[in-house]
């Protein structure tokens, strides 16, 4: 009972930030992501009698006794779904350097849940999985999908869930990731949601997301990078306005996060669309056709806090692989 999948990570151009229900991790709105080339996860999984405990094993990385739990806590509602009583060995291993801060919980859960699943031999649809991953992690569910995806915004379990809205060949775009700082940040996505709503900027945000949907759904159908560049600018600016200013408020950035936003408006103004998105991190996503990667790749790599770059292009979703980590 063993099974390996490959997921990627995702950077969202419309964010979630804020849940309807923490438990079952449903966002207060719908979300839009690009899955990430550069940037994934590979995990076993394999439960069996022979074992005496679970285990989790991050190659080359501590992991911490509450993420362990968290993994945990996942594999139990897979058991709970297969209905078995066995032990588990789950092992985890990221394709994106050590310590570059993008060691992402949706490319993790994403994985444990696709192999979880195949391991205990129970097959779910596509979007049952990402119903199943988002408990693990909300941004998770938007790994499962291919290419350019939509999360759903449900009231219920059942109706928040994520699919695909244009394969990872729809549309050749760039996203050069700044890696602008390698410690693992202080506040997680989870805890720091927990307060969106106390943010004075909260409902106007929520208020305004179906018109900015709209307009990115328009720009993907387009392939309009103008339309999809200022809106997700303008949709990351308005998560940071609600993460400022909410109770306590939270400071993800730092100053090289700073320099590589303004050498994102520099080429803007020599004519060029590039654009930033940031998540909750000080990493700074750039945005860009295929025809400006080196020039914005040497620009990036001069400004003296980046300790490195990682270019992506859309990705497939989660995929089980034969090659087993163990
Ligand atoms: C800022 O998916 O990490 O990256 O559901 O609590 O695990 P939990 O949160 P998580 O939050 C991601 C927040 C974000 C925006 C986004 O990816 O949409």
């Amino acid at each position: 009972m063993k099974a390996t999948a490959v997921a990627p990570a995702n950077i969202a151009f419309i964010k979630y930030w804020g849940k309807k229900d923490d438990t079952l991790r449903i966002p207060a709105n719908a979300s839009i992501s690009m899955n990430l080339s550069a940037a994934k996860t590979t995990t076993t999984v394999s439960f069996s009698q022979e074992f005496t405990s679970d285990t989790v094993v991050l190659v080359g990385e501590d992991i911490s006794k509450e993420e362990t739990q968290r993994v945990i806590a996942h594999i139990n509602r897979i058991r709970a779904r297969a209905h078995l009583h066995m032990f588990v060995n789950v092992m985890t291993k990221n394709t994106f350097p050590k310590g570059t801060g993008v060691a992402s919980s949706a490319s993790g859960f994403a994985a444990l849940t696709v192999a979880g699943c195949a391991a205990v031999g129970l097959s779910l649809s596509e979007k049952e999985l990402t119903i199943l991953a988002r408990m693990g992690s909300g941004s998770a569910c938007r790994s499962i999908p291919d290419g350019f995806v939509e999360w759903t915004d449900g009231n219920t379990s059942e109706d928040s869930y994520a699919h695909s809205l244009y394969t990872h060949d729809y549309w050749d775009i760039r996203d050069i990731l700044c890696i602008a700082e390698t410690k693992k940040k202080e506040t997680s996505s989870t805890k720091g949601m927990e307060f969106a709503s106390t943010s004075p900027h909260w409902e106007t945000r929520q208020k305004e997301l179906p018109e900015r949907i709209a307009r990115i759904k328009k720009a993907l159908k387009e392939k309009n990078l103008y339309l999809l560049g200022e809106t997700l600018e303008e949709d990351c600016l308005s998560m940071y306005k609600v993460m400022n200013t909410q109770k306590p408020p939270l400071f993800y950035w730092n100053r090289t996060t700073e320099e590589c936003v303004r050498a994102v408006k520099a080429f803007r103004t020599s004519g060029s669309l590039v654009y930033f998105t940031i998540d909750a991190g000080p990493n700074v996503h750039v945005i860009c056709e295929e025809k400006n990667q080196t020039y914005v790749l040497d620009r990036v790599k001069r400004i003296s806090g980046v300790q490195s770059v990682l270019v992506n292009t859309p990705s497939k979703g989660t995929v089980l692989v034969d090659d087993h980590l163990y």
